[in-house]
């Protein structure tokens, strides 16, 4: 199954991008995660990358379309993948689109959480990460049950630097200027399915289950 995760910055994307890959054994992309990693390790990608994090811009096209491309030709995404925070512009769409023109495989589904930009900023300001393996918390709506500590692994939890009010705001600005055009870029062809990211974590899962079952 080849899935696109659509949606704006707090929508829920990374929280049902590893219920997903899980429960359909599928590779979950994340550019986002690509470039923290390569930020954590100081490449220079990383560091090229944090310019452009810090201000809660996008990074540059032919940089993020490069490593998608690299990414995809791994053999683990041979029977489907996960693209969660990818496209996130037209340019970008059209890249993924021509290159999986070329390797003859289409996008199943591209789905589309959506969820009110109010509640978008107090699910990033409260948003915690685990140091360790990467688990999401939120400290209002889902919280860790150890004090300040990873549920699943008992690693420390910390703030993401993106996260902070004013970096957030400029991310939803960005994501209504270059990405939302995407809805119905996806619409036109065939492919986008939108789910209520309101509700709870689980019933959402059970949303995008509804949505994928029989399509693929
Ligand atoms: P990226 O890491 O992709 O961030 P994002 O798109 O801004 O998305 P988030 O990770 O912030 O949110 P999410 O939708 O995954 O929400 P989550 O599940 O964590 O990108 C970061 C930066 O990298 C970009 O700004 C850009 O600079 C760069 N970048 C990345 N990809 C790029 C690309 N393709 N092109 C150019 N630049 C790129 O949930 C959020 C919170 O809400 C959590 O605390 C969670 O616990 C909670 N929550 C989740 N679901 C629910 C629910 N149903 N009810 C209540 N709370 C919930
Ligand atoms: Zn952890």
């Amino acid at each position: 199954m080849r899935l696109i995760l659509l949606g704006p910055p707090g929508a829920g994307k990374g929280t049902q991008a590893v219920k997903i890959a899980e429960s359909y054994r599928i590779p979950h992309i994340s550019t986002g995660d690509i470039f923290r990693k390569a930020l954590k390790e100081e490449t220079p990608l990383g560091m090229k990358a944090k310019e452009y994090m810090d201000k809660g811009q996008l990074v540059p096209d032919d940089i993020v379309i490069g490593i998608v491309q690299e990414r995809l030709q791994l053999t683990d995404c041979q029977d489907g993948f996960l693209l969660d925070g990818f496209p996130r512009t037209t340019d970008q769409a059209k890249a993924l689109d021509g290159f999986l023109k070329d390797n003859g495989y289409p996008i199943d589904r591209c789905i589309n959480i959506e969820v009110p930009f109010e509640e978008l900023i107090a699910r990033l300001t409260g948003r915690r990460v685990c140091k360790t393996c990467g688990a999401t918390y939120h400290v209002m709506f889902n919280a860790s049950s150890k004090d300040g500590a990873c549920d699943a692994c008992g690693g420390e939890l910390y703030q993401r630097a993106d996260d902070n009010e004013g970096t957030a705001k400029e991310r939803l600005t960005v994501y209504n200027n270059q990405t939302a055009p995407l809805i119905e870029y996806y619409t036109n062809q065939g492919t986008l399915v939108t789910i209520d990211g309101l509700q709870s974590i689980d019933k959402v899962f059970n949303d995008i289950e509804d949505a994928l079952r029989g399509s693929c």
